[in-house]
Parts: structure tokens; C-alpha cells; sequence
């Protein structure tokens, strides 16, 4: 048992995930460039998440790039069998820290077996396929052809699933086409709710939404409306902003990123949080 059990479970390919996750993206130096100031302390981060309960750990190649890969095989390999490890790949990083495109079949499936080295794998339970037509947001556009390489790359066997990360609901189904879409991964929390009728829409056919800067991002939530409920609630605001998350809709697994074991245990307190209605209507004029 753990208190992350308070939110419940989801599916996620074929294994069932604790809804409070973990993303490891904080981990890496600053600006997601080069190695943490202290290793051992991310480390550290690492072992609490899963001490706690966590089993569902987002990461990617090029945070670091492959800084946060190793922390996590450094801290937690071998893993214990529920853990689910999530990684995205499509992106490389320029020698200037630049988050740049990597689409070419070499360069997907150089990024698959990286991944597998980085993270001591044989396979990778489930793969994002992030969109880089805007590196900001969802671009419309055909995504088919680096698709048709991952999915070749999975029926090799070295990848279970594949997701998506920063597409549009038309790129969802033009993928859905392809290949069964395991999660879709895209920019959403309680200030920026544009996928709204996404997460309806893949909630009715039982796929996770798994949203990215879910406490903001590199400039966490601020809002007068968010600290207000937070003092009713006795909770924290990003604890609030976790908990809205967890209520808006059963598929929503939530991977809040922190490079402190501080935040962590805080963060992973939402998990018991029930916001009432009075206070959800309040933070529903937070998007605007
Ligand atoms: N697919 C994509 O394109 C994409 C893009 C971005 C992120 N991601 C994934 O999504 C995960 C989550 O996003 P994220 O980490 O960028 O953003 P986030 O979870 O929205 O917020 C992280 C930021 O909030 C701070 N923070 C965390 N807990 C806090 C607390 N309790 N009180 C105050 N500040 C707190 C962190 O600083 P501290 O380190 O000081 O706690 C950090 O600055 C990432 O880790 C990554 O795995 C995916």
C-alpha cells in the first residue's frame, strides 16, 4: 500500500500505473543542459519517488542529453517489475543547448537503442513520438513517415508501446491508424486547457493523457485564485494544481518534475487532496 493509492490507478499499455507519477526532466542541469550541480542528490529524488510508491517515471534521451537516462539506471537499476518507464524521442539537442529535430530513420532508431543502453533495457516499455514540426506546441502535419519507422522499430520488439507528445486530436487519429496510441503526452494544466476536449476524447477510449508542465513548467502556477483555494484547502498551491489535474478526468496521470526531495513529498501529497466543488469552480476562471 501507499498513500499514491489514495488517486487510484490507470492502464498504461498493459501495466497499471499509480496516478501520481514522476518526471525526470528536472534532474538534468540547468536548462535540461549538462549534468545537476549534485548528483547524488538527484539520485536521491529518484529513490524518494519510488519509495513512495511512484511507478510511472517520464523521461527522454535528451534531457541532458542522456543526463536523466543515466541518473535513473545509476539510482534504480535493476528496477523492480512495476516500475514503468516512459521515454521520447524525435528531438536531439544542438551543441548550444537548442532543442532541434531528429526524424530520419538513422536518427530514431540510433535515439531507440540509446535509450536502451542509457536506461540498461531490452526494451522499452513505452516510447513517445515527439512532434517537432513547432518545438513550442501542436503543429498540424503528416507525422507518418517517422511513425511508420517506430513502428517498425516496435515490431522488431525493442519498444512494447508508442504515444505521442505535442500533436494535435488529428494527428492522434491519423496514428491511431498506424498503430494502437498507448498515451498521448501534450502541454496542459490548470491555466493552459486547450486539449480539453482531447483528454474527453481519449478518456472515452480508455488511453491515458499524461500532461507536461502540469505545476507550469519552468515558471510554476501563480494565481490569486489558486493560492486562495490552497489557503481554504490547507494544502499548497502546486498540490492543488496536482489534485485539479487528478480530478479532471480518470485518464489524466500527472508526472510533476522536481529536483528536490522537498517538493517531491509534497508534490506526491496531492494524491490524497479532494478539492470541492466550490473550489473547482473557482479554479476553472484560472484558465480564462
Ligand atoms: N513531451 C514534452 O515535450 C515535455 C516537455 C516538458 C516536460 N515534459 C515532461 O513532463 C514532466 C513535468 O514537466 P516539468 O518538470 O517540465 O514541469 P512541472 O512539473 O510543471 O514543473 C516543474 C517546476 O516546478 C517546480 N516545482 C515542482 N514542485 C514544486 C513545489 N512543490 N513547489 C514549488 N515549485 C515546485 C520545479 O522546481 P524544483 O526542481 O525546484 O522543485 C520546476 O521548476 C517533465 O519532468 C518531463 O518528464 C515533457
Amino acid at each position: 500500500m501507499s498513500k499514491l493509492d489514495a488517486a487510484g490507478t490507470y492502464r498504461l499499455g498493459d501495466r497499471d500505473v499509480r496516478r501520481l507519477g514522476y518526471g525526470a526532466m528536472q534532474l538534468a542541469g540547468s536548462g535540461v543542459f549538462g549534468p545537476p550541480r549534485d548528483p547524488a542528490a538527484a539520485r536521491a529524488v529518484l529513490r524518494a519517488a519510488l519509495e513512495a510508491g511512484v511507478n510511472h517515471i517520464d523521461t527522454s534521451d535528451f534531457y541532458g542529453p542522456h543526463v536523466t537516462n543515466q541518473l535513473i539506471a545509476e539510482a534504480l537499476h535493476p528496477y523492480p517489475v512495476d516500475l514503468v518507464i516512459v521515454t521520447k524521442i524525435a528531438a536531439r539537442r544542438g551543441a548550444d543547448g537548442s532543442w532541434l529535430p531528429a526524424l530520419s530513420p538513422e536518427e530514431l532508431t540510433r535515439a531507440v537503442h540509446d535509450n536502451l543502453r542509457h536506461l540498461k533495457l531490452d526494451v522499452l516499455e513505452v516510447v513517445n513520438f515527439r512532434s517537432m514540426l513547432d518545438v513550442h506546441g501542436p503543429a498540424e502535419g503528416s507525422l507518418e513517415a517517422p511513425l511508420a519507422v517506430l513502428a517498425g522499430l516496435q515490431q522488431q520488439g525493442l519498444i512494447r508501446h508508442l504515444g505521442l507528445s505535442n500533436v494535435t486530436a488529428r494527428q492522434v487519429a491519423d496514428a491511431q491508424r498506424m498503430f494502437p496510441v498507448a498515451c498521448v503526452q501534450n502541454q496542459y494544466n490548470l491555466a493552459h486547457r486547450g486539449d480539453d476536449a482531447l483528454v474527453d476524447s481519449l478518456a472515452a477510449q480508455g488511453i491515458p493523457y499524461v500532461p507536461f508542465f502540469p505545476l507550469g513548467g519552468f515558471s510554476p502556477l501563480q494565481s490569486d485564485a489558486l493560492e486562495g483555494v490552497a489557503r481554504q484547502l490547507g494544502a499548497t498551491p502546486m498540490q492543488v494544481a496536482l489534485a485539479w489535474l487528478l480530478q479532471r478526468s480518470p485518464n489524466l496521470l500527472a508526472i510533476p518534475g522536481t529536483s528536490s526531495v522537498a517538493h517531491l513529498t509534497e508534490n506526491l501529497a496531492a494524491a490524497g487532496l479532494v478539492i470541492p466543488a466550490g473550489a473547482l469552480a473557482v479554479l476553472d476562471q484560472i484558465a480564462g
